[in-house]
Order: C-alpha cells, then sequence, then structure tokens
C-alpha cells in the first residue's frame, strides 16, 4: 500500500472566515475589573463552583482559579482535576474541547463556559465524518488523538492522549507491536513519530497559533542570546522544535522554567504563558520566540483567538446566569470517556516512575 498517498489525501479541511476568526474581547477598565474579580468570587465561593483555567486565558482568570481553590493546568491536569473535584458545577475557562472532556468525565456535573464557541483550529479541522473515512483505510491501526478534537472523534477513537503524556503513550503502543492511526496535529504527531520510531499514519490539521513560529529568526534570536533556554511547545513546526532545548507541553515548559539555572528563555508557545512563567520565576527572563519577521503570515501571532474570548464579563455572566452550558450528545457520551479514562489511568501508573530531575513527558531536543 502507498502510505504517502494515503497521508495526502487527507487533506485539512479550510477554515472558513467565520470559523477561524474568534471575538476580540474589551478590557473593563479598573473599577469594573475590580467589582467583576469580586462578585465572581463571591459567586464561586457561596455557590460551591470551581474555575478550571488554562495557562493561555487571560491572567486575571488564571489568578482568580488559585485564589478561589481551582486550577490553572494544562489540558491533562485540568481533565484530572475536573474529574476528581467534589463540585457538583465547574466553569471551565479555555476552549470547547477542554469543557467536553470535563463533561465526559462527570456527566453528573454541570460544565459552564464563558463562552461555547471558543473553539480550536485543530478539532474543527477534524470533522468526525472525515476521521471516520479517513480511518476506516488503517483498520488494523489503534487510533490515538489528540484533547484537542471533538466528543464525536473521541467517541471513535482507542486512545485520547494531550502533549504531556503523547509520547509515553505511543512508546507503550509501539511496545506492543501496535502501528498508530493519529490526528489531528501533523507537528505533535511528527515530534511523537520521531520521539518513538513508531509506525504513524498522521492527519495533516494544525495550531493556528504554534504553526506561526519562525525557524529563522528564533535562529538569529538564540544568537543574539546565547544564554537563552530555548523552551517550545511540540505544536510547533519541526525546525523550531530542532531549535529546542527542552519540547514539552504547558505544564513541562513551566516545570523546566523553574528547574533550570539560566536566567533567560526563549518560549515557543503562546503567550497566555508568560504570566505564570514570570510569577512562578521572579527575576527570571522570558522572550517571546519569534513569529514575526521576513516570514511573518500571522493574524493573532502567539496568542490563540478562541482562548482571549475568555473574559471576566463571560464569566461572570456564565455564573450569573448559569448561561454557556455544555452539552455531549449522548450517542458519544459513554464512548468518549473510555479512550480518556485510557489517558488518565496510564498516566497516573506511569508519573509515579519519572526519575528525580526529570520532566515528566518531555525530550531534549
Ligand atoms: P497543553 O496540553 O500543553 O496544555 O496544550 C493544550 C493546547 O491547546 C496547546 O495549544
Ligand atoms: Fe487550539 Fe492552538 Fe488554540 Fe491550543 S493554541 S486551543 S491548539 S488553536
Amino acid at each position: 500500500m502507498d502510505r504517502q498517498v494515503k497521508v495526502d489525501y487527507h487533506n485539512p479541511v479550510k477554515l472558513s472566515t467565520e470559523q477561524a476568526w474568534a471575538k476580540v474581547l474589551e478590557e473593563p477598565d479598573q473599577v469594573r475589573r475590580q467589582w467583576l474579580k469580586d462578585a465572581i468570587k463571591s459567586i464561586l465561593k457561596e455557590q460551591n463552583i470551581l474555575l478550571v483555567s488554562h495557562y493561555y486565558v487571560h491572567p486575571d482568570l488564571q489568578d482568580l482559579a488559585i485564589e478561589t481553590g481551582g486550577i490553572v493546568a494544562d489540558s491533562l491536569e485540568m481533565a484530572r482535576f475536573g474529574k476528581n473535584s467534589s463540585a457538583q458545577t465547574l466553569v471551565v475557562a479555555g476552549v470547547k474541547f477542554m469543557g467536553e472532556t470535563a463533561k465526559i468525565l462527570s456527566p453528573e456535573k454541570t460544565i459552564l463556559m464563558p463562552d461555547l464557541e471558543a473553539n480550536c483550529s485543530l478539532d474543527l479541522g477534524c470533522p468526525v465524518e472525515s476521521f471516520i473515512d479517513a480511518s476506516q483505510h488503517y483498520p488494523e491501526h489503534v487510533k490515538v488523538v489528540y484533547a484537542n478534537t471533538s466528543a464525536a472523534v473521541k467517541a471513535h477513537s482507542d486512545w485520547v492522549v494531550t502533549s504531556s503524556c503523547a509520547v509515553d503513550i505511543v512508546k507503550h503502543l509501539r511496545d506492543l507491536g501496535k502501528s498508530i492511526f493519529w490526528a489531528p496535529d501533523k507537528h505533535l504527531g511528527n515530534y511523537i513519530k520521531n520521539e518513538t520510531g513508531a509506525d504513524m499514519v498522521l492527519w495533516q490539521g494544525s495550531c493556528i497559533v504554534h504553526d506561526e513560529f519562525k525557524a529563522f529568526e528564533l535562529e538569529q534570536l538564540k544568537k543574539e542570546r546565547p544564554q537563552a533556554i530555548v523552551l517550545v511547545h511540540p505544536e510547533s513546526p519541526s525546525a523550531v522544535i530542532a531549535l529546542a532545548d527542552v519540547v514539552g507541553s504547558t505544564s513541562a515548559i513551566l516545570k523546566a522554567a523553574r528547574e533550570f539555572p539560566n536566567q533567560e528563555f526563549i518560549v515557543a508557545t503562546d503567550s497566555g504563558m508568560m504570566h505564570q512563567l514570570r510569577t512562578q520565576n521572579p527575576g527570571k527572563i522570558f522572550i517571546e520566540a519569534p513569529t514575526s519577521g521576513a516570514s511573518a503570515t500571522c493574524k493573532s501571532c502567539a496568542h490563540c483567538p478562541w482562548m482571549a474570548m475568555n473574559g471576566l464579563e463571560n464569566l461572570y455572566r456564565s455564573l450569573v446566569e448559569k448561561r454557556g452550558e455544555i452539552v455531549v450528545d449522548e450517542t458519544y457520551l459513554a464512548k468518549a470517556k473510555i479512550p480518556i479514562e485510557r489517558m488518565l489511568q496510564f498516566t497516573s501508573r506511569s508519573s509515579g516512575t519519572t526519575k528525580p530531575g526529570m520532566v515528566p513527558g518531555i525530550g531534549a531536543a
């Protein structure tokens, strides 16, 4: 079978302008901002609701999550926290697949989101019909999908992974002699394939944010700052990954920044990360990896337009009006839970085996 022809056949779906562009939120003035923060804190406390925020959302939503007993985390830890939390209602500040994952793991809980239209180019670029159609060409392959997919795609998969555990899970499958049908991120898929040597067929989707980091300009920046450690999220192009000192999920990037004694870091991921990086490492210098320069094409440079749809105003409204509730189609609920639970069980087993001084789920390039 000509594998290359089959792979090329799975073209990513082109996003319409409507899908690809998100709403730009206005910042509230200082008085309104403080009022909203206080009001949100009171509602969360009085109604025992927990805020689960991703590292890419507005710093105010990250701080509120920490100050009110919720969490700011990567997508794997958001899922685990949501599942283990005793609160009956969670509000997820992130993108749709994160809210859906929380609902799939805890269907009895109410899951709210500030804006249900906050999506992800990877999820949008992998419609379930195309996924089923494409994967049918590889009936013997294990279907491994990134968490950044719809509940429907997850329901048709064998494993769900996030960037913090993808390499370990694929290594495990490789050791069992399995070939893999991977979707949807081509850069992450390529990175996993190189790290594990596994036999993988790759879907050709990409993240509109990480796809924009530029290797040529990054190389120039490294020359200007030879002491800097380069931290790269594996959704970035392979030429950017090749320049990294550390490749890893958002949590792995944070961990590396804490553990390296160096004072300067160049960071190739969403700029929302800068808040925790700077808060947790006072005195260290964090520089955004270039998305601009001669080859610049990005519209929303280094900041996810869908993550940016989470703000204080719509968070407040979702809490007061109980709007933005995640509903997952009954057809997919139980089936999508199986591959997510598989990931959670695998990672709870393997997290104990990390050697001291190692960052789980990351590899030095
Ligand atoms: P993490 O799992 O590393 O948090 O990444 C999620 C994501 O959407 C990155 O773009
Ligand atoms: Fe999706 Fe990229 Fe936004 Fe993450 S940063 S949610 S992968 S579009």
